[in-house]
């Protein structure tokens, strides 16, 4: 049996260590978070798509979460999935992999596989991770094998899961390549090996700006049709019908998770240090996409004035803050803005969300309200964040004194729509 470590064991490497431990491997998840350990190893859960009864299957199959980097010395493979957050002024913060690297750069005894998981910069695998492994005069090939594949998980997707979205890998070079690709066809129905690890980085920033720029495409097309009196969301109903050549995208109050707002401003990092301009397409996205929260706090004043009232003291009620539907991730949510920019004006502010029980805005964490009925007829205005597939939204809409749905998710006459 081969021996497989899993380093952070977060949304990205869980699910990793799951599909790899079902597939035969002797999986170690290798944390820095001793909680996280203790949970895991007491077969709880802290990730949606690992359920405690599939965490106990993996217990059973000798899957054990530890905190010891000794783990490492007797490595097959070791696939490095630790967060990569944007730093001070925008930049990206490497620090987590750095440090993942260095431990496994101390404990590197075999000739073992090392795969960078993580979403980054084009060229950090080579830049970063080889020259770290390459420490004491070990050589790429010789001593050990180097490869990128970026994760595609999507929290909370039933139909696309982690075994059949296919899988980009790049190697450093063509046999850490050809080594990586015999690795993930162990688990993973379709592998696609391209040409090296830069090809996969960027691969994985284009899929998510990609998403970023036309989402920043609807959301400006929302706010001028808004003004031009034409219903932004019978217009992407209406051009989606056409069976080539377009893909829907949604207007929204704002993009969130851990990928769209913050992956496309690696690429226009790399883009900027090497090349000393900016990727504008990225920017602009990031400016539209960045003003959609005050988009709708004004949107909420407008309403409430149409009706006779002020934002200030106005109860609103926001229905869903997470940062998609169905999911509790709350990670760069836009609920957060919107509420806060709600406060500022005075706003006296409630939320409900089943999957986010309390909820941290303006300084203060908050419980979601338990009677959703009593808080929507209470409310002033009523507004539609998340799509929870629980709302009834038909009755929502009509209980409200004012509906204003900025995910385009009711059918209601009376609703406003952003
Ligand atoms: N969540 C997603 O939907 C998603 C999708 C695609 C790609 N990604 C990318 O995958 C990477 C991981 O994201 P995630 O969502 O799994 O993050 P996460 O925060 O859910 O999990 C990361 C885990 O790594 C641990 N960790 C941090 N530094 C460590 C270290 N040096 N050694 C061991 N453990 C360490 C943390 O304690 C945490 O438990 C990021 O680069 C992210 O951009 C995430």
């Amino acid at each position: 049996m081969k021996n497989l470590v899993v380093i952070g064991q977060g949304y990205v490497g869980l699910p990793l260590s799951q599909a790899a431990s079902h597939a035969g491997y002797n999986v170690t998840g290798l944390e820095v978070n001793q909680e996280v350990v203790d949970n895991l190893n007491s077969g709880s859960s802290h990730v949606e798509d690992i359920p405690d009864l599939a965490l106990q299957t993996m217990l059973e199959n000798g899957y054990r979460a530890t905190t010891d980097n000794a783990v490492i010395r007797d490595a097959d493979v070791v696939v490095i999935c630790v967060p990569t957050p944007l730093g001070d002024a925008g930049r990206p913060d490497l620090s987590a992999v750095e440090s993942a690297v260095a431990s496994v750069a101390e404990n590197l005894e075999k000739k073992t596989l090392v795969i960078l998981e993580s979403t980054t910069y084009p060229g950090t695998t080579e830049e970063v991770l080889e020259p770290a492994l390459e420490s004491g005069g070990r050589r790429l090939d010789k001593d050990f094998y180097l490869a990128f594949s970026p994760e595609r998980i999507d929290p909370g997707n039933k139909t696309w899961r982690l075994e059949n979205t296919p899988k980009v890998v790049g190697g450093v070079t063509p046999a850490s390549g050809d080594e990586a690709v015999e690795f993930y066809s162990k688990f993973i129905e379709t592998v696609v090996k391209v040409k090296g690890a830069k090809e996969a980085e960027t691969a994985k920033l284009l899929e998510n700006t990609y998403r970023h720029i036309n989402i920043g495409l609807v959301n400006e097309m929302a706010k001028f049709s808004h003004e031009l009196g034409i219903d932004i969301w019978e217009v992407i109903k209406a051009a989606k019908t056409k069976p080539f050549g377009f893909q829907a995208f949604y207007p929204g109050p704002g993009v969130g998770g851990h990928c769209i707002p913050i992956d496309p401003s690696y690429l226009n990092y790399s883009v900027r240090k090497a090349l000393g301009h900016p990727f504008r397409f990225v920017d602009l996205a990031e400016d539209i996409n960045n003003s959609m929260p005050n988009y709708v706090v004004q949107r909420v004043q407008d309403l409430l004035n149409d009706h006779q009232k002020s934002l200030s003291g106005s109860k609103v009620l926001l229905l869903g803050v997470s940062y998609k539907a169905d999911i509790a991730d709350q990670r760069h949510s836009p609920a957060i803005p919107v509420a806060n920019g709600l406060a500022s004006k005075g706003a006296v502010i409630s939320y409900h969300d089943a999957n986010v029980p309390n909820w941290k805005f303006n300084g203060s964490t908050h419980e979601s309200a338990s009677d959703l009925d009593a808080a929507v007829a209470n409310a002033d205005i009523v507004i539609l964040l998340q799509p929870h597939r629980e709302y009834d939204l038909e009755s929502i809409a009509s209980n409200a004194q004012i509906f204003f749905d900025t995910r385009g998710a009711s059918d209601n006459p009376e609703s406003f729509m952003l």
